[in-house]
């Protein structure tokens, strides 16, 4: 590999001439106290840091910040923090999934702008992990995920509680008057005890082991809980290790490929992954260029192929990622998968995934399950296609009960979140546990920001006689710690006129999981008269950002992204040249 000179480095451009403009560059920056020692002759490393004062899965992000510097400056590089949006899942409204694409704009701007020559990404919390990606593919300089680390596992009365899972679960026991007010109250305090994302597998799990299956962090990193200290030498290590690739000059147009993105789907269906990981995965192999692009088609085929073997929750029923990383993390299991990767495809050590695999080894065989006794023999995800959902539709069979998987029956339709709010707990509302809920105009445009409302609650009339799981369609996404039989991601969405529109309360659906198919039992000539007689409803915004992003967000079969991000889109913005 031919190693970068310092007069070749971006950086050099702005700190390295003798004229007028890099003076003032240079004045500039003694002025913060650094001198000549600081940079010359030595990369500028960005460190993008999502923390926040209300960034709560990145609380220990203020401290990591100063141990990635440190190795950085270790490596001979020069570090600088640039802050970013820190879009705290739990926190921001109406999604986060409406500024994924703006903190993805926000940090290919950064580097872009900037005397920068390579980056380490912090993330972590479920947006975060696309979002700095997706930014820094399109920036196109070398770069490392550093990803926060799962919490330890929740706990209340010595009961282990798993992030989001267990909120849902308590909930329902609270709505069914099975727990009170007090005993609510310490599952609140107890469900989210350390630093770190959420600790079932959720999208942050799910997403920051995408990105180790691409290679985009160090090996296992992915796995390590926030507050381990191998955490700590984890940050440090990435701090070295991009200082190296920047003088490698490994950028991710040439380490990435077709098989770095298949192989996070591979590694996406064995961890019983997040819904959402198709959206946000579809999005970053199209960014990384039209010969890495992965659709629908490939996650669909990839789970009749894969099992899921990761045993944790919400797919598996006790374990947590804390007793993934015990187990031997995702290295163990990337090992167990080996014949299903493509173990060729480089990774940011500069070398090929299989290398990194060496001397992998399984310590906990009922958490990272053989391929032989996996917990779900086919993969994580499915997707449907049909009258309903002629892009596509995903549903995630491992999370939901077996008899919904062929199912028909009756429509309960609802306009908009509200309107199902208001309904769902009304003692007399018309269903059975063989209906099928459909939720509507929550998609991309239509949510806004297609929000995590595709896990409608189970109507109370008939949680109270038992009832736990039932079919729910809608053009939302759920949460990656949600379970039941949802279908999701209906494309094309409801708002911008989709098939599901057209459902009237009372239609029948049938929903055939095997088959792969989602039909809507009415004739296409009475389809054709309601698609004649529909209005769209009002635009949601008229200004800012909602509505720039209302007119460039694709459906959910592209990947959410907008249009103008994309690789394909105009020609590939030049290095600024004054
Ligand atoms: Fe941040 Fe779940 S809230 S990962
Ligand atoms: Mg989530």
């Amino acid at each position: 590999m031919t190693q970068k000179t310092y007069k070749e480095l971006r950086s050099a451009r702005w700190f390295a001439p003798d004229d007028v403009r890099s003076f003032g560059h240079r004045s500039r920056v003694m002025q913060l106290g650094y001198g000549p020692e600081d940079w010359e002759g030595k990369p500028v490393i960005a460190i993008i840091n999502t923390w926040s004062d209300i960034g709560t899965c990145h609380g220990h992000f203020k401290q990591r910040v100063e141990d990635v510097k440190r190795g950085v400056l270790q490596a001979g590089g020069f570090p600088l923090e640039l802050p970013a949006l820190s879009l705290s899942e739990s926190l921001v409204k109406p999604t986060t999934m409406l500024y994924r694409n703006m903190l993805a704009m926000e940090t290919e701007e950064l580097l872009r702008s900037h005397p920068i020559d390579g980056a380490v990404l912090m993330g972590g919390c479920d947006k975060t992990t696309p979002g700095l990606v997706l930014g820094a593919l399109s920036a196109g300089l070398p770069f490392i995920y550093m990803p926060a680390g799962p919490m330890l596992r929740g706990n209340v009365k010595g009961k282990v509680l798993g992030s989001g899972s267990d909120t849902w679960k308590y909930w329902d026991e609270r709505r069914a008057g099975k727990i009170n007010q007090a005993q609510w109250l310490e599952v609140e305090g107890g469900i989210a005890r350390s630093h770190g994302h959420c600790m079932t597998m959720g999208t942050a799990s799910t997403m920051t082991g995408i990105a180790e299956a691409i290679g985009l962090t160090l090996p296992g990193a992915s796995s390590i809980p926030a507050v381990d200290s191998n955490h700590i030498r984890m940050a440090t290590e990435c701090g070295r290790r991009v200082v190296s690739m920047v003088w490698d000059d490994l950028t991710p147009a040439k380490m990435l490929s077709r098989a770095s993105f298949e192989n996070a789907i591979t590694v996406a269906m064995a961890m019983g992954c997040s819904t959402n990981a198709i959206i946000h995965l579809v999005a970053m192999s199209r960014r990384a260029g039209e010969h890495c692009a992965v659709g629908l088609d490939d996650f669909d085929a990839a789970s009749r192929r894969i099992p899921v073997i990761a045993n944790i929750r919400p797919s598996g029923d006790t374990y947590l990622m804390e007793d993934f990383y015990y187990a031997g993390g995702m290295l163990a299991m990337m090992s167990v998968l080996k014949d299903h990767l493509k173990l060729e495809a480089l990774t940011v050590t500069g070398k090929p995934l299989g290398e990194n695999l060496v001397g992998a080894e399984v310590y906990n065989h009922d958490v990272i399950r053989p391929l032989d006794n996996p917990i779900y023999a086919e993969g994580a995800l499915a997707v449907l296609r049909g009258n309903l959902a002629p892009d596509g539709c995903v549903i995630k069979p491992s999370a939901c009960a077996p008899q919904y998987l062929n199912h028909t029956g009756p429509a309960l339709v609802f306009d908009d979140y509200p309107a199902m709010k208001a309904a769902i707990d009304d003692e007399n509302l018309d269903v059975t546990a063989d209906h099928v809920m459909v939720l509507r105009n929550a998609g991309p445009q239509g949510g806004p920001g297609m929000p995590e409302w595709g896990m409608l609650p189970i109507p109370l009339k008939l949680v109270k006689q038992g009832v736990k799981d039932m079919v729910r369609i809608s053009d939302a996404r759920m949460s990656g710690t949600s379970y039941g039989a949802c279908i999701l991601h209906v494309a094309p969405e409801a708002y911008i006129g989709g098939p599901l529109a057209l459902v009237k309360t009372g239609d029948l659906i049938t929903v055939d999981v095997p088959g792969r198919r989602i039909h809507l039992e009415v004739s296409d000539e009475e389809l054709a008269q309601r698609r004649a007689a529909w209005t769209p409803l009002p635009k949601r915004y008229e200004r800012g950002y909602g509505w720039m992003a209302a007119r460039h967000i694709q459906q959910a079969d592209k990947g959410c992204d907008f249009d103008f991000l994309e690789t394909s889109f105009g020609a590939p913005v030049g290095e600024p040249d004054i």
